[in-house]
């Protein structure tokens, strides 16, 4: 099976703890720290601001997945692009047809970051398909975004199947991540459907021993 990589979703730390979780997950080898932005318009609350990101951005070396839950993804990605973020991922959703799609996710190329797509549970794989030859990501939410803590929703998995089959196809080198309710019953059915990163909150920071929850979920 391929190698996948994990995703640290700081959602599931405390702001007082930020430097020590990453201290711990940098450890453990992981190449990206998750980063959850919410609006009132998407989501209906908010997350993390610039200013979280300002305090984590220099607590470590690899790259910041920066995940767009807002309604004008490109004025956030804007900021977040000249903050450091390495990977920038909008909702399918924010935006109403495929040509500002489109637009918004060239015009964050420009930016010189690294862009990627996401759908909700609700959203068919399908819409998703024609941005994949166009995008580095797509983020497939195996949740309703918003909140940690929640169940895996299996359809997901499908979804996996259905991008990594495109890609393969295509030829494509676009990852394939997935978010929401990750464990260690859920992780290995997102790797056998073909994912490349899997985002993890609750499962792994709501434990003290995050290696072995870690090794669970990468071996
Ligand atoms: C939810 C966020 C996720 C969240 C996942 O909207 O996008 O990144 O932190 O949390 P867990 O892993 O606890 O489901
Ligand atoms: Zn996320």
């Amino acid at each position: 099976m391929k190698q996948v990589y994990v995703a640290p979703s700081l959602l599931a730390v405390n702001k007082n703890n930020f430097k020590s979780a990453i201290d711990q997950v940098i450890q453990l080898g992981v190449k990206y720290i998750h980063f959850d932005v919410m609006d009132e318009e998407f989501i209906g609350h908010t997350s993390f601001s610039f200013e979280d990101f300002k305090k984590v951005k220099p607590m470590h070396q690899v790259n910041n997945d920066v995940h767009l839950m807002v309604a004008k993804p490109y004025e956030y990605a804007k900021e977040y692009a000249k903050l450091g973020a390495d990977i920038i991922t909008i909702h399918y959703e924010a935006l109403k047809d495929d040509s500002l799609r489109f637009d918004c996710l060239n015009a964050i190329k420009k930016l010189g970051v690294k862009v990627g797509i996401s759908i909700k549970p609700k959203t068919p794989v399908e819409k998703v398909l024609p941005f994949l030859h166009i995008v580095d990501l797509v983020l497939v939410m195996s949740v309703e975004p918003g909140l940690g803590g929640q169940s895996f929703i299996p359809e997901a998995l499908d979804k996996i199947r259905k991008c990594h089959e495109y890609i393969e196809l295509n030829k494509l080198k676009t990852l394939i991540e997935v978010d929401g309710g990750i464990n260690e019953t859920t992780g290995p059915l997102c790797r056998e459907a073909g994912v490349d990163v899997l985002v993890a909150g609750s499962y792994l920071f709501n434990h003290e021993d995050i290696k072995e929850r870690y090794q669970k979920l990468v071996k």
